[in-house]
């Protein structure tokens, strides 16, 4: 599948959950898409473009998580919050992924950089983009 028609799904697919749970992530998301698209405007390879553009999608998609009859988003104990949407998003999106056919090592790796996404001293080139793009 090429990257723009898996962007379309996904995007379809994000936007479906957030404006069921947590409308505001979805607004969010959006601007880390469009910083993220910006960021990695002179990378050339197609699975590092694929990575970063999906983990930018997938980052928050935890906080749309029910939690105790609410959502994770709305949890006030900040820390729990954090290590919480980060937790359950690398599972969300590993589900979501696996459903849209992504091949495995792809899966793996967003999955990966959404569990560590507010984890700044972890050297990962990737992750360093992302948490760049996560920056509005
Ligand atoms: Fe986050
Ligand atoms: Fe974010």
């Amino acid at each position: 599948m090429e990257l723009d028609q898996v962007e379309k799904k996904l995007k379809k697919k994000v936007k479906e959950i957030f404006l069921k749970t947590v409308p505001r992530y979805y607004d969010h998301t959006l601007k880390v898409v469009a910083n993220m698209k910006r960021i990695a405007k002179e990378i050339d390879d197609p699975e590092d473009k694929t990575i970063l553009l999906l983990a930018a999608y997938l980052h928050d998609i935890g906080y749309s998580v029910p939690y105790r009859g609410d959502y994770v988003d709305n949890i006030s104990h900040q820390a729990l919050k954090i290590k919480l949407h980060s937790d359950v998003g690398a599972k969300v999106t590993e589900e979501v992924l696996e459903t849209m056919g992504i091949e495995p090592e792809v899966v793996r790796k967003v999955s990966y950089l959404v569990s560590v996404h507010h984890r700044e001293h972890i050297e990962d080139r990737h992750l360093k983009m992302l948490l760049q793009a996560d920056k509005v």
